[in-house]
């Protein structure tokens, strides 16, 4: 079996994405200092693949234990996920995003080009278009300046994936740029795991339905949108993890260096109050909400134009908003150590 490294492999879309390659046959081989994830993640895993999967404790920046990584298996690609992710942290703690996921992308790199290991696959964000001016919005869009510092590092590691490969060095990447995930594998045994109060729609969502959180709050309702909420493509995280496979399986036929970038979401867009709705009839359960005022820096609509990964990586989302619901639904109430039948 063909050994993929994936850094950040125990959270959210690593944990998801391990299950997807190892259904397509790949080996996937964990490094996790889980600073944002729990070992029950593993656990999770386990039940779902019938499988240990090795897991390396420690932080992708130290270039020692990555050495050692690419030296004790023979690896045929890298899916790099380890980063932090969260906007608002990143406006007040700039210094430590910039450190952490533009340093471990470097790291990574050399360690690659040390071991010529050439296949990379880098967790990008839709966060690189800001508010098209076009929608929906395509690869060719040009990016706009990043709101947050986190934005700002998805677009500086997409340079330096560039830049290394306009030098000519032995590397074939590809960025995927994700649009909303959501979800969980159908199994609940694994899914996102907030930690802290979610900033993200849909945890908060399935935790105020749980009763852990009292009330969501919708961020304005008086945009430019069909009914003034805002709109996102929410994309499930199991489409999102085979997005991945193909991408890294592409990879192997293309002669480096290559670098190119994919949007991967479903095509369509979803206001805030939709998502409410599809929660409600798949949880059977009113969501308790209320309308506040507009968050700033918050994109109005966006939507991904899936035509490039639809042909080039032969890829599409399967799932739709009410499916993704309906395991984020059923993930919560395993958590909360319920069932949903
Ligand atoms: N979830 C989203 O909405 C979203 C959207 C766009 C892009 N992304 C990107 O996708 C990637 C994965 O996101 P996620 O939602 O699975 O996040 P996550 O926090 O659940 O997973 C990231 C994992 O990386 C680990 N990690 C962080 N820094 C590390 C380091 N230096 N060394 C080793 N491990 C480290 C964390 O412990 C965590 O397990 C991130 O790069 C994120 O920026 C996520």
């Amino acid at each position: 079996m063909e050994k993929i490294l994936i850094t950040g492999g125990a959270g959210y879309i690593g944990s998801h994405t391990a299950v997807a390659l190892y259904e397509a046959g790949y080996q996937p081989i964990i490094i996790d200092d889980f600073s944002n994830s729990e070992k029950s993640a593993l656990d999770g895993l386990k039940k779902i693949t019938g499988k240990e999967t090795p897991c390396y404790e420690g932080d992708c920046n130290d270039v020692i234990l990555m050495d050692k990584i690419f030296t004790e298996n023979q690896l045929s690609g890298v899916i790099h996920f380890a980063a932090f992710k969260a906007v608002g942290e990143s406006t007040q703690l700039p210094i430590k995003y910039y450190k952490n996921n533009i340093n471990s992308l470097l790291v990574l790199l050399e360690t690659m080009e040390k071991h010529g290991v050439e296949n990379l696959v880098f967790s990008s964000s839709c966060t690189v278009y800001g508010q098209p001016d076009q929608l929906p919005v395509k690869e060719i869009t040009p990016r706009k300046d990043a709101e947050s510092p986190y934005g700002n590092t998805k677009k500086i590691c997409e340079d330096i994936l560039s830049d290394q490969v306009k030098s000519k060095a032995r590397l074939s990447a590809i960025a995927l740029r994700y649009f909303n995930p959501i979800g969980a594998h159908a199994s609940s045994h694994i899914g996102e795991l907030p930690i802290g109060v979610p900033s993200n729609l849909v945890p908060f969502v399935t935790q105020t339905g749980a009763g852990i959180r009292k009330e969501l709050t919708v961020f304005g309702n008086d945009y430019d949108t069909p009914d003034g909420t805002c709109v996102r493509d929410y994309i499930h995280v199991m489409d999102l993890a085979e997005a991945h496979v193909k991408a890294i399986t592409y990879l192997k036929d293309k002669k480096s260096p290559f670098y190119d970038w994919f949007n991967v979401g479903t095509g369509k867009g979803n206001t805030v109050l939709e998502v409410i709705e599809t929660f409600e009839k798949v949880s059977g359960k009113p969501l308790n909400y209320t309308v506040g005022p507009r968050r700033p820096g918050d994109v109005v609509k966006v939507w991904a134009d899936t035509e490039k990964i639809n042909h080039e990586l032969g890829w599409t989302a399967r799932f739709n908003l009410e499916d993704a619901l309906r395991d984020s639904w059923n993930w919560q109430l395993n958590l909360s150590g319920n069932s949903s039948s």
